[in-house]
């Protein structure tokens, strides 16, 4: 099959990438020029493990361009991958999907072949019919599902595992409301033997913020009980073990700690809480969700100044990324960490494998190191990351206060607190 990906972005390019491998031809638009050139000269624009090993492979299988039109000229699926971000009010941004909706509208009308439009991008229910087909139907002239298809394919990828978690996903959620889309995404999905789960478009779209907040609700609930442990010396990680040995509840995601970050989790929060209000529903357990996850970096903090009194100190920090194998740093716990630190009148000294960069944009003035032994020179180490490179330095003689449970820190520090354990 011939398919468009619009937003070349973390989810299109794993998407597009890990199609085009599968024997598609890929079409890959943005707005931006520079993802674009990454892509056609065989680089991802962004740090993913096996990406560019896989772009380079399949690189007569993909085109880029940033005209939308001779992109759905030439394809017969177009993928809608751009941000949904988080506007000031919590509320989820659908500025970039209405922009891409007008274009590929504009581009049905001279499309004499079928064409199916599917959303990828995570949207709240009711967006790709209320929102994004009365656009493609009003600058198209056209009618869905009798003259383009439509439908919406939520993406469960994960940052630093993208690639592996497209070809092994524990599921596909494709949402259709007619036949000929449903077979259509059926069948591009086939040949990864995973399981298809198909259901209506609104039920589509819930599945993934609803995966979302259960995964976020999951961490904050391990992190306010690992918060009881700690204060009882009891380790978390042994408590939920033990739980989740209940086949009911299952042991994974019980990582209790500094909390979560990235692009998705907040955000989705956020949006889903406002959904539910514009509704007038109160939504108090995923309001908790997101006040038990901020208030972790601070608990971080005062662990830290129960051994030192932070004034004028150097305090490490190691990881800056929001998780190991990415340089991703949207929403990252470093950010509050760090910031939180320089009000307190700490000098900071930071290290991460691939993220400074990112970060340094952010904080200019805080200071870098090249190497992870580099943020050894400071009075106290905070780990915010887990990057496998942590678990082999060596802590002997350090105050480490540790947001993630590198193991060979709390064998080997002078002196050591892990947040819930
Ligand atoms: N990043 C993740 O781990 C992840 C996982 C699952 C779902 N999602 C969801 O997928 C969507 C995309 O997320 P992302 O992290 O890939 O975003 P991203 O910011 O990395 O990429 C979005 C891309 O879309 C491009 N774009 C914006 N408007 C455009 C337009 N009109 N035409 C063409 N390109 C346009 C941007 O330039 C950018 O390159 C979001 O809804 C997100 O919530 C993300």
């Amino acid at each position: 099959m011939k398919i468009s990906i619009i937003g070349t972005g973390y989810v299109g390019t794993v998407t597009g990438v890990c199609f085009a491998d599968m024997g598609h031809q890929i079409y890959f638009v943005d707005i931006d020029q520079k993802k674009l050139n990454a892509v056609n000269s065989g680089k991802s624009p962004f740090f993913e493990p096996d990406l560019d090993e896989l772009i380079e492979k399949n690189r007569k299988k993909i085109t880029t361009t940033m005209d939308i039109s001779e992109a759905i000229k030439q394809t017969d699926l177009t993928m809608i991958c751009v941000g949904t971000p988080q506007k000031r009010d919590g509320s989820s941004d659908l500025r970039f999907i209405i922009d891409a909706a007008h274009t590929i509208g504009k581009a049905l009308v001279n499309n004499d072949k079928y064409h199916t439009v599917i959303v990828k991008s995570t949207v709240l229910p009711g967006t790709t019919g209320k929102v994004v087909q009365p656009v493609l139907e009003q600058e198209s002239g056209k009618k869905a599902p009798v003259d383009f298809g439509i439908g919406s394919n939520p993406e469960f990828l994960k940052e630093g595992s993208a690639v592996k978690d497209f070809f092994h996903t524990d599921r596909i959620v494709i949402g259709a409301n007619d036949p000929k889309t449903k077979k259509t995404m059926e069948d591009l999905y086939k040949p990864l033997l995973a399981p298809i789960f198909t259901t209506d478009i609104q039920t589509a779209e819930m599945i993934k913020y609803v995966s979302n907040a259960f995964l976020a609700t999951k961490i904050s609930f391990s992190n306010e009980i690992g918060n009881l442990c700690k204060a009882n010396q009891i380790d978390s990680y042994e408590v939920f073990q033990g739980v989740g040995m209940d086949k009911r509840i299952n042991p994974h995601f019980f990582r209790s700690g500094i909390g979560f970050g990235g692009s998705c989790f907040p955000k989705d929060i956020h949006a889903l809480i406002a959904f539910a209000e514009s509704q007038a529903i109160d939504t108090k357990i995923l309001k908790a969700v997101l006040k038990t996850n901020d208030d972790q970096p601070q608990k971080l903090i005062a662990l830290l100044k129960k051994h030192l009194d932070i004034q004028g100190k150097k305090i490490g920090v190691l990881g800056l990324s929001f998780k190991p194998e990415t340089d991703d740093i949207r929403e990252s716990r470093a950010i509050p960490v760090i910031t939180e630190l320089l009000v307190a009148g700490a000098e900071v000294i930071a290290y991460d494998p691939i993220a400074m960069p990112e970060f340094s944009v952010l904080f200019p003035n805080i200071l870098y190191t090249d190497t992870a032994r580099g943020v050894f020179t400071a009075d106290a180490i905070i780990i915010i990351t887990e990057w496998p490179e942590f678990s082999r330095l060596d802590y002997s003689g350090k105050i480490i206060i540790d947001g993630r449970r590198i193991l060979k820190a709390k064998r080997e520090a002078a002196v050591y607190e892990g947040l819930c354990w």
